[in-house]
C-alpha cells in the first residue's frame, strides 16, 4: 500500500487513525455481529452511534441547546433552497454577500425564493472580502447569508460579521471544525461533508431553535428543518456510514486536542505554504493577503505552459490532486485538518525543487 498526499477539494483527505478504525470495525462493528452499514438506522446500536457523534460534535463547537444539530442529505448544495424555504418566514428578502463561486450559488437559488440584496462582496475579478463597514445591510432582512471561507478562490473572511438581530446564516462547507467558532453569533451554520467531517453524503446543519417551525407552503417535506429536527434527522433513512464516519472524525479531533490544537496547526500549515509561495517569484497567489484561506490555497506558476509538467511530477512525487479549479487556473493545495503537516512540508519542498530544475 503506498498512500499519497491527497490536496483534493473534496471529497478530501480523511485521517488515517479513521480509516484504521472504521476498517478493523467493517465486518462488526463491537458485538452486533455486522458492519454499520447494515444496520437499522433505528436499531439500539446504530442510535448509539448517532448520539454519540452528536454529542462529539456538541462538544467540540460548544454548540448551545438552543440549537439543533441535523445529519442530512442533499449536499451543502440543497442548503442553499432550505435556507430560503425554511428562513424567510414571511419577510421577502434576504442580504447576501457575494465572495466567489459558491457565494453565486446560493444567491442564484435563494432568488428562486426571495429577493436578494447583495449586502457587499469582493468586487468582480477580486480575491477579497468586504470590511464590516462597507457591508450595506438590510435591518429588515429575513437572515445574512455569506460564506466564510471560498473552497475555489481560497478567499476566508478574517471576521465573522455583525449583523445586529438578523440571523447570520453561513456555509461552512470548507472551513468547519478547522477552529474554534461562536456558534452563538449565528442563527444557522451548514456544512457538506466531504471537506473536514467526513464522506461525501452527509452534509450538517447547525440551527437555532426559533428560527425553525414555519417553513414556506409549499416546502417539500424532506426539506423541513423542523420535521427533521422533530425525527431527529431520521424522517427518512439518513445517511448511516457518512454519519458513523463523521463521529469517528470527532473522536480523532478529541483525541487531538479539539479545534484549539487544530487552529494552531492548520494555522501553522497555511503560513509555511503562503511563505513558500511569496517568498518565490515563480510561484503566485492572487488573494487579498488579510483574506487568505487557512483550507484551499490557489497558486499559479509563473509559466502556465508548465502546469502539465508540474501536476506530472507532482503526482510522481505522491503529491496528487493539486490542478485548481478550472475557473480559476493554475494549482489548488487543500489543506483540511486530516492533511498533515509533513504533507505540506512535502509539498513545499517538492515546489521549491520544480522551481529549481525548471524557472
Ligand atoms: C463552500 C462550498 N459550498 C457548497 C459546496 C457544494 O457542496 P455539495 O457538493 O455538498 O452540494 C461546496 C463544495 O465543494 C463548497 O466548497
Amino acid at each position: 500500500m503506498s498512500r499519497v498526499y491527497n490536496f483534493s477539494a473534496g471529497p478530501a483527505v480523511l485521517p488515517e487513525a479513521v480509516l484504521e478504525r472504521a476498517q478493523a470495525e467493517m465486518l462488526e462493528w463491537g458485538s452486533s455481529g455486522m458492519s454499520v452499514m447494515e444496520m437499522s438506522h433505528r436499531g439500539k446500536e446504530f442510535m448509539s452511534i448517532a448520539g454519540q457523534a452528536e454529542s462529539d460534535l456538541r462538544e467540540l463547537m460548544e454548540i448551545p441547546d438552543n440549537y439543533k444539530v441535523l445529519f442530512l442529505q442533499g449536499g451543502a448544495s440543497s442548503q442553499f433552497a432550505m435556507v430560503p424555504m425554511n428562513l424567510l418566514q414571511g419577510k421577502k428578502g434576504a442580504d447576501y454577500l457575494n465572495t466567489g463561486s459558491w457565494s453565486k450559488k446560493a444567491i442564484a437559488e435563494g432568488q428562486r425564493y426571495c429577493t436578494v440584496n447583495l449586502a457587499g462582496g469582493s468586487p468582480e475579478g477580486t480575491f477579497s472580502t468586504p470590511s464590516q463597514e462597507a457591508l450595506k445591510l438590510d435591518p429588515n432582512a429575513a437572515y445574512v447569508h455569506y460564506t466564510p471561507n471560498e473552497t475555489i478562490q481560497g478567499v476566508e473572511f478574517p471576521y465573522l460579521p455583525k449583523t445586529g438581530e438578523v440571523p447570520l446564516v453561513a456555509d461552512f462547507s470548507s472551513t468547519i471544525l478547522s477552529r474554534p467558532v461562536d456558534v452563538s453569533r449565528y442563527g444557522l451554520i451548514y456544512a457538506g461533508a466531504q471537506k473536514n467531517i467526513g464522506p461525501a453524503g452527509l452534509t450538517v446543519v447547525i440551527v437555532r431553535d426559533d428560527l425553525i417551525g414555519d417553513p414556506l407552503a409549499g416546502t417539500p417535506t424532506m426539506f423541513s428543518y423542523d420535521t427533521l429536527a422533530k425525527a431527529g434527522s431520521m424522517y427518512n433513512t439518513p445517511p448511516t456510514y457518512g454519519w458513523y464516519l463523521a463521529g469517528l472524525v470527532f473522536q480523532w479531533l478529541k483525541e487531538n486536542g479539539g479545534l484549539e490544537a487544530m487552529a494552531v496547526i492548520n494555522e501553522r500549515k497555511a503560513e509555511n505554504l503562503y511563505a513558500a509561495i511569496d517568498g518565490s517569484d515563480f510561484y503566485d497567489n492572487p488573494v487579498d493577503p488579510d483574506s487568505r484561506s487557512w483550507m484551499n490555497v490557489p497558486f499559479t506558476l509563473a509559466d502556465a505552459a508548465l502546469d502539465g509538467t508540474f501536476l506530472e511530477e507532482a503526482r510522481e512525487a505522491g503529491l496528487v490532486s493539486l490542478k485548481g479549479h478550472r475557473s480559476v487556473g493554475g494549482m489548488r493545495a487543500s489543506i483540511y485538518n486530516a492533511m498533515p503537516e509533513a504533507g505540506v512540508e512535502a509539498l513545499i519542498d517538492f515546489m521549491a525543487g520544480f522551481e529549481k530544475r525548471h524557472g
